[in-house]
């Protein structure tokens, strides 16, 4: 199973990338989780769409197409996505024949703060559900156990290592 690991932090110690690292360590054997980089992905631009589409967005689209599934790791910012994430959604979701249609996909977040990113996963998992039909966690879905699996152990040892 490959797994294409997102996060919506560019930080060099950004927790969230510390959390795609983790899930990596702990992925059990027939399970890869490739760390997708969005740091070279320009702002959405519309005039930049279709045939002059950037090449970051056509060689992480292919990524995402290649994937048997995807793993978000997102901060919250003010309530809700970073932008960086956001803008890296908004290039996706336009790339023809939707990319992310049927793909199963699961979100975490690392935050300092008491709501640990609910709102931003609550966000995200918005646009999955009312327009890029991505098929989340939530639903039962025995392929993607082994995933659930995988951010259970990330959570223990976070909560371990936190006490
Ligand atoms: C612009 C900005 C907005 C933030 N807004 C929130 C917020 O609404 N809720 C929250 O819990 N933390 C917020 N934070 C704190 C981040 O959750 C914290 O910086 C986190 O460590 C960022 O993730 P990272 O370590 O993966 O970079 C914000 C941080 C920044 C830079």
């Amino acid at each position: 199973m490959k797994v294409l690991a997102i996060a919506g932090s560019l930080r060099e110690q950004s927790f969230n990338r510390g959390l795609i690292r983790a899930a990596q360590a702990l992925a059990p054997a027939g399970m890869e989780i490739i760390a997708a980089d969005i740091s070279d992905i320009p702002l959405y631009n519309g005039d930049d769409d279709g045939d002059n589409r950037p090449a970051p967005v056509t060689a992480l689209a292919e990524q995402v197409k290649a994937a048997d599934a995807l793993l978000f790791a997102t901060p919250e910012y003010n309530y809700s996505i970073p932008g960086v994430l956001k803008n890296a959604i908004d290039w996706l979701s336009r790339v023809p024949g939707g990319i992310f249609a049927g793909k199963p996909a699961a979100i975490m977040g690392a935050s300092m703060g008491g709501m640990g990113t609910s709102r931003s996963q609550y966000h995200l998992r918005q646009g999955w559900c009312f327009w890029m039909c991505i098929r989340s966690t939530n639903r039962k879905c025995s392929s993607l156990q082994p995933m659930k699996n995988v951010m259970r152990m990330v959570t223990c040892r976070t909560r371990q290592r936190r006490t």
